[in-house]
């Protein structure tokens, strides 16, 4: 029974036609896994979601005090179990990706991994070839915590103005990148997650489906990583 179901998930047929199949031979179990002709089934379906998370809102699937990012996706879809994967700060903007897929969630969030994340940033005083020098050679933070290298670009035509890209995801980390080289992180938007890139036709609080394949562009990373 299980595996028609799975069968049936996986390859978007009915029941009945999933037992055929498994009748027919052309369904095979290995290590666990389930194979059409060959190729892998999913044990779910599962959905990802883009989400061009607004200010005000917390990457949280429950919060007592606070709007939190699920209250944005309407009726049908916050009763389908999903989750931010990762986290932005209430007052960041930008590309927030929400799953119900726990295993995608790790992969993408797994300090080994080593993703890269874009950022917009503004900042309260201008930025530096200093500061993007320091951020290259892997900067400390106020607390001594070491990060990996990363790439500061400044707007030529506004040096309150710039884009960072890192691979590593600490807590409040552009903010503290920035704090360390005493300045002050006013506005944050992520713009894009490996490869995948927030759409630019999406509002804040807009949000789009995806299809596995589109979510797993989050690991296509180029570059030294
Ligand atoms: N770095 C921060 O400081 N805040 C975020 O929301 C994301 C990265």
């Amino acid at each position: 029974m299980r595996l028609e179901k799975l069968v049936a998930d996986g390859a978007g047929v009915s029941r009945s036609d999933a037992k055929e199949l498994i009748k027919s031979g052309r369904v095979q179990l290995l290590d666990g896994e389930v194979f059409l002709d060959g190729k892998r089934l999913e044990a779910e379906e599962h959905l990802y979601l883009m989400l061009n998370k607004p200010e005000g809102f917390v990457c949280a699937t429950e919060d007592k005090r606070e709007k939190t990012v699920l209250e944005l996706l309407g009726e049908g879809l916050s009763r389908k179990e999903l989750f931010p994967v990762g986290r932005l700060d209430k007052d960041t903007t930008g590309l927030l990706i929400l799953t119900s897929d726990g295993a995608f969630a790790h992969a993408v969030t797994h300090p080994k991994k080593h993703i890269f994340k874009e950022y917009e940033l503004f900042t309260a005083e201008p930025m530096t070839a200093a500061d993007s020098e320091a951020i290259l050679g892997g900067i400390e933070l106020r607390d001594g915590t070491r990060c990996r290298k990363a790439a500061l670009s400044i707007d030529p035509e506004d040096a309150k103005h710039g884009w960072l890209r890192l691979s590593e995801g600490k807590y409040h980390q552009v903010k503290r990148m920035l704090a360390a080289r005493g300045n002050r992180v006013e506005k944050l938007k992520r713009i894009s997650i490996g490869g995948l890139e927030l759409d630019a036709a999406l509002m804040p609080g807009q949000f789009r489906l995806m299809s596995r394949e589109q979510a797993e562009k989050v690991f296509e990373t180029c570059g030294e990583n």
